[in-house]
């Protein structure tokens, strides 16, 4: 059977009101991909999977929390929807509420969002606004216009986001037949995290499945979770999880608490580098993405997880695309050479 997107393919398993009416980019559905020399590089032993979120629709997993908040927005006949977002989350409700019909407005940190995401919200026909504030202000003014206008506030706070988020923990246990020991994951406004610990539960409450420890990663300048107090300027190169106040926090501490996990920090050196590395794997994502692999790396290489003989998935949440400048503002530019057969195969073998 045709695969018809997530409130479909889950349409069991998720909270959803009756009212819910279903508007699908055919989201979800991602590989897990192994990557068994990366493993190797962080001492081998065990089994180590990428979850490719950067492959839904819009390049990033909120696209499985958006289909759901869209769906329920408009069944509940909202004309519009409002978020905060340090760009992905204003891409993906751009391009649900465009295909719904709804007017959507994003507010976003002036001049901090990566240009594939601005591109896309633009591409989408959102009405953007910078505001000259961070992502934590701009999300405080959200909350505010949502309660005082018939704006639908579709971050994380709205519950549906996390209903059709925690579908990626399913799919992770369909694809394993099997809960994995442990899930590595980017942690910003920390919905995704309290998603997927949800997933896990229900999927142990009724499939029997074991409930993996997790392993959340902020970026070292911007760990309000690490710290234990809010951050008032986050600075990060990850500008994806450039947050200070996540507004799920307690309930990541929580998540990763009970599964027998913590959240941690890794700097934006060990970021970037994991960024690198991934690419070498084909796997090209944008640099929050690959902070849940760092932070499995950084924990491994300091004694505090020991692998062997386990199964553990990283989450990388957003493709590279979404920011392509962290690539081409390093980059030397390429050689150019006259279009002459002798002169390139005198540079290509010799
Ligand atoms: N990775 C990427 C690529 C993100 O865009 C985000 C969050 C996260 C990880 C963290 O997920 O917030 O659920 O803990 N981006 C939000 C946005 C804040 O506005 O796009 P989280």
């Amino acid at each position: 059977m045709a695969y018809k997107g997530l409130l479909e393919r889950y349409a069991h398993l998720l909270d959803l009101p009756a009212h819910t009416r279903a508007v699908t980019l055919h989201e979800g559905n991602t590989p897990l991909i192994p990557v068994p020399r990366l493993a190797e590089g962080m001492g081998g032993g065990f089994e180590l999977y990428v979850k490719f979120e950067g492959l839904n629709p819009t390049g990033s997993f909120k696209d499985r929390g958006m289909t759901a908040a869209i769906s329920e927005a408009l069944g509940r006949g909202s004309k519009a929807v409002i978020c905060a977002s340090t760009g992905n989350t204003a891409a993906s409700a751009a391009a649900y509420a465009t295909r719904a019909g709804l007017r959507a407005v994003v507010l976003i940190p002036q001049g901090e969002v990566a240009a594939g995401k601005l591109a896309g919200v633009v591409a989408y026909g959102a009405e953007v606004i910078q505001v000259q504030g961070s992502f934590d202000e701009a999300l405080s003014m959200v909350v505010q216009l949502s309660e005082k206008h018939p704006l639908a506030l579709v971050n994380s706070l709205n519950p549906y986001r996390l209903e059709g988020q925690k579908t990626a923990a399913f799919e992770i246990c369909d694809t394993l037949e099997a809960a994995p020991d442990m899930l590595c994951l980017p942690v910003g406004n920390a919905g995704n995290i309290s998603a997927y610990w949800m997933g896990f539960k229900q999927y142990h409450q009724k499939q029997n499945t074991d409930l993996p420890k997790l392993l959340g990663v902020q970026a070292a300048g911007a760990a309000p979770l690490v710290a234990g107090h809010p951050i008032e300027q986050p600075e990060t190169v990850a500008t994806a999880i450039r947050i200070g106040k996540p507004a799920r926090g307690e309930q990541a501490l929580e998540a990763a608490q009970e599964s027998g996990g913590r959240i941690i920090a890794a700097s934006d050196e060990e970021i970037l580098a994991m960024q690198g590395r991934l690419a070498s794997e084909g796997i090209w994502v944008e640099p929050a993405s690959a902070a849940g692999m760092a932070g499995l790396a950084k924990e491994i290489q300091a004694g505090n997880i020991d692998p062997k003989g386990q199964r553990i998935v990283a989450v990388c949440t957003g493709h590279g695309l979404k920011d392509p400048d962290i690539i081409t503002q390093q980059m030397e530019t390429p050689e150019v050479l006259p279009l002459d057969l002798g002169v390139l195969e005198k540079r290509i073998v010799g």
